[in-house]
């Protein structure tokens, strides 16, 4: 790990013929993916974009715990979920597709905040965190991959910050399922004038 500091000047930015537009409107979020590896050089890029959100006071307050395929922490990780969705739900269909969401993505990252001094810092490093996320997403669709943010029952293991070495100083954000898409989900949204107040 290095912590040299870049210069946004100096940045190498990787060549894309996917408009910021065509990122935005088409990204979508997938459950299911193809068995494709991510390859960790592409990877390793679409977490760079993270860095590169605004961030007031320049706190980069990311904080990445990546899961590959065969991660022993991710097989510890799945068996916790696992065990714990059983103790609350006493189904085994119910846990055993909680298990899957640790277990059948082909990268797996949790994302946290570092909280900050007071609420109100805390509340803008995660607000940059959240737009790192996005940055990321917007990128990896430009590369024909889906970054799927989960923030239910997997983002609360009980244990799981220790399993990842996660310190007391930050909090969490949330998993993200990353890999090659095996569907095509549609959504819909209504349109923003509605939320809108031009004054
Ligand atoms: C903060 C946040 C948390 C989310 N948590 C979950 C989740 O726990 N489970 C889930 O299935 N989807 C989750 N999603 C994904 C949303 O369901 C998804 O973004 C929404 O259906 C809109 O689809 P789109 O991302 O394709 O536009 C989450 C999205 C966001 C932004």
């Amino acid at each position: 790990m290095t912590n040299q500091k870049e210069e946004s000047t100096a940045i190498r930015i990787p060549e894309t013929d996917v408009s910021v537009y065509q990122a935005i409107f088409k990204r979508r979020s997938a459950w299911k993916f193809a068995n494709k590896a991510v390859p960790r050089n592409v990877l390793s890029k679409l977490i760079s974009t993270v860095a590169w959100a605004p961030n007031h006071r320049l706190t980069e307050p990311w904080r990445f715990f990546v899961l590959e395929q065969n991660s022993k922490i991710r097989e510890s990780l799945a068996q916790l979920v696992y065990d714990q969705m059983l103790e609350e739900t006493n189904d085994t269909a119910k846990s055993g597709a909680y298990k899957a969401k640790i277990t059948e993505p082909p990268i797996i990252a949790y994302v946290y905040n570092l909280k900050g001094d007071n609420d109100f810092v805390t509340r803008e490093n995660y607000a940059s965190v959240v737009m790192g996320i996005q940055n990321m997403s917007l990128a990896a669709f430009a590369e024909g991959i889906t970054v799927t943010i989960e923030t239910g029952k997997v983002t609360r293991i009980q244990g799981l910050d220790e399993l990842l070495g996660a310190t007391q100083d930050l909090e969490m954000v949330a998993m993200l399922e990353i890999g090659y898409p095996d569907e095509e989900p549609t959504t819909t949204r209504t349109p923003i004038e509605g939320f809108t107040n031009w004054l």
